[in-house]
C-alpha cells in the first residue's frame, strides 16, 4: 500500500461494476482501505452485501477518517432499463462520482465459430460491450460538466490478441479497447482521465463461469503456473486512480511472470 498516494483517494467516490467477486471485489476493498467511498454494483445481492461488509471492515481497520461510505445496488449492466434508472438509486451524497471502474464482464465456453449459441454471443456483447458503454454514457456527461473524473475500463489480453476458442470474448474485449481509445481521444481537452487495464490470467470465478461450473476444467487453466490474483489487478487499478491529476495511465498490460501471450506460457515452475 505504501506505493499508493492514498491521500489522493481520500473522500473520493468510486463506482465499481461487477463488485460481487474477483477483481471488482478486491478493487472495492482496496479503495475502501485508501479512504474512498464506494458504490458497488452486481446482480447477486447477497454477494454484494458481503463485499460491502468487507469494505467497511477494511476501512475501519485502516484507521482513515475520510471515506468509508458504502452503497450497494443490485444491477444487471446488460439491462438497458436498469442502467437508465441507476442514477436515481445512488444515494444523493454519493452522486458525484470521481472514479468509474467498468469491470463487469465474463466469457462463456470455448466453442468454435459456427457452434456458438446465439444466447452466449448476445450475453457477452450485452454485458462486456453494451453494458460498459451504457454505464459510461450515464456518467460521462457529469464528468464533462465538472471537468473531472476517471474512467477505468477492464479490458484484457483478449482485447490485444485473438485466440482460437475465444472469438466472441476476444471481439468484446477488442471493442472495449477501441471504445476506451476513442473516449480518451475525445477527452484530450479535458481533465478527465481514461485508463484501460489489460490483465492476462487472473484466478477468479472467471474460468469457472467459462467452463459452466466445471471447477476441475477451470483449475486446469492455472495448473503449473502462478496466475495473477484479483488483488494484483486491484493494485493496478488503485495505482492508476492514485496518480497525480495530470498523469493518465492510458494502458496497463499485466501478466503473470510465466505468461507471455494469450497462448504462450510456461508451466514447469511453481513459484
Ligand atoms: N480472470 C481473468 O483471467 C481476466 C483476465 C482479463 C480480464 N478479465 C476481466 O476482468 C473482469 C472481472 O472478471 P473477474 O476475473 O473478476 O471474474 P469474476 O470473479 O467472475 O467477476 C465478474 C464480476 O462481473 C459481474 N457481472 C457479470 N455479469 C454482470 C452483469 N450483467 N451485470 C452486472 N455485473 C455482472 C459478476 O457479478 P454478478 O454475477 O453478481 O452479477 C462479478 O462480480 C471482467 O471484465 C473480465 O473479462 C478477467
Amino acid at each position: 500500500m505504501s506505493v499508493f498516494n492514498a491521500s489522493r483517494l481520500l473522500g473520493k467516490t468510486v463506482l465499481v461494476t461487477g463488485a460481487s467477486s474477483g477483481i471488482g471485489a478486491a478493487t472495492a476493498i482496496l479503495f475502501a482501505k485508501g479512504g474512498a467511498n464506494l458504490i458497488l454494483l452486481a446482480r447477486r445481492a447477497d454477494a454484494l452485501k458481503a463485499i460491502a461488509d468487507a469494505c467497511t471492515t477494511a476501512h475501519k481497520e485502516s484507521g482513515v477518517q475520510q471515506g468509508g461510505k458504502v452503497a450497494t445496488i443490485q444491477l444487471d449492466v446488460s439491462d438497458k432499463a436498469q442502467v437508465s434508472g441507476l442514477l436515481d438509486k445512488i444515494p444523493a451524497e454519493l452522486r458525484a462520482i470521481d472514479v468509474l471502474v467498468n469491470n463487469a464482464g465474463y466469457v462463456l465456453g470455448v466453442e468454435r465459430v459456427g457452434e456458438i449459441a446465439a444466447s452466449d454471443i448476445e450475453g457477452m456483447f450485452a454485458t462486456n460491450v453494451l453494458g460498459l458503454i451504457s454505464v459510461t454514457q450515464l456518467f460521462i456527461k457529469d464528468f464533462k460538466q465538472r471537468n473531472t473524473g476517471h474512467v477505468i475500463n477492464i479490458g484484457s489480453i483478449a482485447g490485444r490478441e485473438a485466440y482460437a476458442g475465444g472469438s466472441i470474448y476476444c471481439a468484446t474485449k477488442h471493442a472495449v479497447s477501441a471504445f476506451t481509445g476513442s473516449l480518451m481521444r475525445e477527452l484530450v481537452d479535458t481533465s478527465i482521465r481514461v485508463t484501460e487495464i489489460q490483465p492476462g490470467m487472473v484466478e477468479t470465478e472467471f474460468s469457472v463461469i467459462r467452463f459452466r461450473g466445471n471447477k476441475a476444467a477451470a483449475d486446469k487453466v492455472y495448473e503449473g503456473l502462478h496466475p495473477l490474483t484479483a488483488e494484483d489487478i486491484a493494485e493496478e487499478i488503485v495505482w492508476a486512480a492514485s496518480r497525480p491529476p495530470h498523469v493518465n495511465l492510458a494502458e496497463v498490460f499485466v501478466l503473470p511472470v510465466n505468461q507471455a501471450s494469450a497462448t504462450l506460457n510456461y508451466r514447469g515452475n511453481r513459484l
